[in-house]
């Protein structure tokens, strides 16, 4: 059996279910069409509800579609106040691909939690700089999977519909894009040639 279906049937073993709702390859390198298509395959065959990837560039995610029969569902990029990722945006909602954003909160990086113009925000809509952050994503139609392993906070991340931005304030929070990844660049060479020193056992 080829190494992406061995590795997807490892996982179902591991999660002791059948099927997953959605399976994504982690990042655009090696043979991606070729776990590609034995992705299409287990989504035909109904063990896999969605397929998609993640830190594809919109040329990685034209170069799938095109020489292949699915397109991705989803693309997890990474997407914040700090890299707002608009070009590759609009090119996936074009393609009705969803954005689903990883690292959310920049991972706390540069101070974000302090940053003096989501503090302004948050202290004027009565919420905290991670739901400002939230609602802001959510308004542009970008899945959010922020972390936390503090239950009030996952609570706190929950309670962002009971309020909107204006566009003025959307508008406001596009200042602080600095239009480029803060925490992984995939374009990077010398990250892909690390990627390749940590083979993954299949
Ligand atoms: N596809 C990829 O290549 C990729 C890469 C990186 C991450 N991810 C995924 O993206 C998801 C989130 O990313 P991430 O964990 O890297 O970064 P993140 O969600 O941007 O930030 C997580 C940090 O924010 C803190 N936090 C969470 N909620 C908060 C709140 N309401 N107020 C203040 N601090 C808060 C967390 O601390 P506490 O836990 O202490 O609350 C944690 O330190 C994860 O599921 C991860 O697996 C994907």
């Amino acid at each position: 059996m080829p190494g992406t279906k061995r590795a997807f049937y490892r996982s179902l073993e591991r999660l002791q279910t059948d099927y997953l709702d959605l399976y994504l390859i982690h990042q655009p390198y090696s043979d991606v069409h070729g776990s590609w298509r034995a992705m299409e395959d287990l989504y035909r065959e109904g063990v896999i509800k969605a397929i998609g990837v993640s830190n594809f560039s919109p040329a990685q995610l034209a170069d799938l579609m095109t020489f292949n029969s699915i397109a991705p569902m989803v693309n997890q990029v990474e997407t914040h106040p700090f890299c707002q990722q608009w070009q590759a945006t609009d090119f996936m909602q074009q393609h009705q691909i969803t954005i689903e954003a990883w690292a959310p909160f920049a991972e706390g990086k540069n101070d974000i939690f302090t940053q003096p113009l989501l503090v302004s925000l948050a202290q004027r809509y009565h919420k905290s700089v991670a739901q400002i952050i939230l609602r802001w994503l959510l308004q542009r139609n970008v899945v959010v999977i922020p972390k936390s392993v503090n239950p009030q906070r996952i609570a706190e991340n929950f309670s962002v519909f009971d309020f909107s931005l204006t566009e003025q304030d959307m508008a406001t929070i596009a200042t602080l894009d600095l239009g480029k990844p803060l925490i992984a660049n995939h374009a990077d060479p010398e990250r892909i040639k690390f990627i390749g020193t940590r083979r993954f056992a299949t």
